[in-house]
């Protein structure tokens, strides 16, 4: 946020009043209504009011939400509508509101629309207003973060009359119903006094089923360095909280994210050819959400000898795409080239990166999200069922050579590898790994070329750090 002030400061306030409708949606709702609207700078002071803007999205948004304009343009960008009426808003029938009215001030109230992906929707739908390079807005939109969009073009959609049978909703995957060791959780939703129960038990009814509140994502990288850089940060969250987050995201790109398969692999005289297929199982684009995300392959050739005669995807301890000398691609500093999407790889200077590159509107990469005008590559991996028909197709499309690659297709795409394999240095094996990385070094790079203490802050972080990347799948094979 500092950064986009930095690059159109004659915009301040409404840089702040667009991000923290989402990042700070207490404090701006609290601010629309007595006029003290939240800044960059109240981050930084000791008050009440800047308490609810450092806990973010927190259970008086998503329990406060009206289902009012749910799945609608209105209600996108974090406009979601909340009311005077202090209700909070849950999925169980007659909840024994007295003990929380009394204690907080606000009314539970049975609300099912808590359960409807739309509600996710309102903030995971985000438009921004195009700025010219001279910081103008040019009156157009962009759409920078579309998962909502993404999942109704999807077979996850639940919104339909014809349910698919993946069918689930944004709740259905990111709050488990079951307990971290697979069980079912049947609970009381809430205690009095310390006791279960309320007074003596059996006030309060047991409850199922009942979503965990881990909205486990991709993001590894985010809770590391909180939890690695604490003493200066000063988080509530205990080290062992930003561990089980950790965990959990680790775990879910593991098991749920992505497969790899290696569906051809030949050895013809001096030369290897592979074919890998890379599958998206996310409810919406892999990677999604924020354009600093990427997943990419990573694949090595290593011959009798246990040397690498090839390798594509490599990276440093830092998360830095290398070449086989071991040099950082010129794609991964600020200013290089972008990466295409490829179908064919036969360089070590080649790798098939799945990413949203945003350009200005002069048609330049650009990583400042204000600026962003087009999408001059998007070739993330589609979801499941993504048709080039549907009313979201437009604002979750495919932008560059993917777009014209045959075997990109919904919940997929195919790649081949063909790769000079001397026959005396044979047999070869052959390593392949699909990776996801938060921040990408590129994306990292060109936010560091703005000067303000935050993004100096943050330097600092990933100086020591780096964003390593995480496995979604590996895969070894073996070509006598
Ligand atoms: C419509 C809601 C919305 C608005 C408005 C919004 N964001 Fe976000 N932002 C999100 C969501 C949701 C994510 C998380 C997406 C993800 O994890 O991929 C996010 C993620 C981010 C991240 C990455 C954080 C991380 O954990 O890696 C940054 C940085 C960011 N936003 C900056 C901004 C800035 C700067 C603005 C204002 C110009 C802004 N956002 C406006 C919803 C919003
Ligand atoms: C990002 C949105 C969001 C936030 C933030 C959020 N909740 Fe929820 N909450 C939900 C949804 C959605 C459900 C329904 C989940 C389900 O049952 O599948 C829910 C359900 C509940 C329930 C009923 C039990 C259940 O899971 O069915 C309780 C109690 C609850 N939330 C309390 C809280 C508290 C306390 C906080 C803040 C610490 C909070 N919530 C923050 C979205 C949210
Ligand atoms: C079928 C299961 C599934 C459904 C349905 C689903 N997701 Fe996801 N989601 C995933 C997986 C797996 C990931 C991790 C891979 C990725 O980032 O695409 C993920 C990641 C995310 C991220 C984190 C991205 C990041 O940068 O860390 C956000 C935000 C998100 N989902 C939002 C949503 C929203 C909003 C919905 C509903 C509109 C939704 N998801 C529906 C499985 C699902
Ligand atoms: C008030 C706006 C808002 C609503 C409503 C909302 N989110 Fe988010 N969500 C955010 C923001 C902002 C972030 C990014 C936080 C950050 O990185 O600092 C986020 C992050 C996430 C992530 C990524 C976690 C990670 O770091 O990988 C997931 C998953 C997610 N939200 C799921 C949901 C689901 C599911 C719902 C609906 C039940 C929902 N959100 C409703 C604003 C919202």
């Amino acid at each position: 946020m500092s950064a986009e002030i930095a690059a159109t400061p004659s915009r301040k306030a409404e840089i702040e009043a667009k991000c923290f409708s989402c990042h700070g949606p207490m404090a701006k709702r609290a601010g629309l209504k007595d006029g003290a609207l939240p800044t960059l700078e109240m981050v930084y002071t000791d008050t009440d009011r800047s308490q609810i803007l450092l806990d973010g999205v927190s259970c008086t948004v998503c329990h406060q939400s009206t289902e009012e304009n749910f799945g609608e343009e209105s209600g996108y960008s974090g406009n979601f509508v909340v009311n005077d009426y202090r209700e909070i808003y849950g999925p169980h029938a007659n909840p024994f509101g007295m003990p929380m009215s009394r204690m907080s001030g606000y009314d539970p109230v049975y609300g099912d629309h808590v359960l409807e992906s739309a509600l996710c929707g309102t903030c995971h739908t985000l438009f921004t207003n195009t700025l010219d390079p001279d910081g103008t807005a040019t009156g157009d939109r962009f759409a920078e973060q579309t998962p909502y969009l993404e999942w109704r073009n999807s077979v996850y959609n639940d919104e339909v009359t014809n349910l698919s049978p993946d069918a689930a909703s944004c709740q259905d995957c990111h709050q488990p119903k079951t307990s971290v060791d697979g069980v079912e959780i049947r609970t009381e939703i809430a205690r009095m006094g310390g006791m279960h129960g309320g007074m003596g038990g059996g006030m309060f009814p047991a409850r199922s089923p009942y979503g965990r509140h881990v909205f486990v994502g991709a993001n590894t990288f985010v809770p590391t360095l909180i939890r690695d850089n604490a003493a200066e940060l000063q988080p509530n969250a205990s080290a062992a909280a930003l561990n089980a987050t950790i965990a959990a995201a680790r775990e879910e790109l593991q098991e749920r994210t992505a497969t790899m398969e290696l569906v051809e692999a030949s050895r013809v005289g001096d030369r290897v050819r592979l074919t890998l297929r890379l599958e998206n199982l996310a409810g919406h684009k892999l990677p999604t959400g924020f354009p600093s995300r990427r997943a990419w392959v990573r694949l090595e050739v290593i011959d009798d000898t246990g040397e690498v005669p090839f390798a594509s995807g490599v990276t440093d301890d830092k998360g830095r795409l290398l070449n086989l000398d071991g040099e950082v691609l010129a794609s991964e500093a600020a200013g290089g080239p972008i990466q295409a999407h490829r179908n064919l790889i036969s360089s070590d200077e080649e790798v098939l990166i799945f990413e949203d590159i945003m350009g200005d509107v002069n048609g330049n990469a650009t990583f400042t999200l204000l600026r962003a005008a087009v999408h001059l590559k998007d070739n993330r991996l589609l979801p499941k069922g993504w048709n080039p028909n549907h009313p979201d197709a437009e604002h979750t499309g495919v932008y560059g050579a993917a777009s014209q690659d045959g075997n990109f297709v919904d919940g997929a795409d195919t790649v081949t590898y063909e790769v000079r394999a001397p026959v005396e240095n044979g047999p070869y094996r052959v390593r392949a790994a699909f990776l996801y990385q938060t921040l990408n070094p590129r994306f990292a790079a060109e936010l560091f070329s703005f000067d303000t203490a935050e993004v100096e802050t943050l330097e600092r972080y990933y100086a020591a750090s780096g964003s390593p990347p995480e496995t979604m799948a590996e895969l070894e094979y073996v070509l006598e």
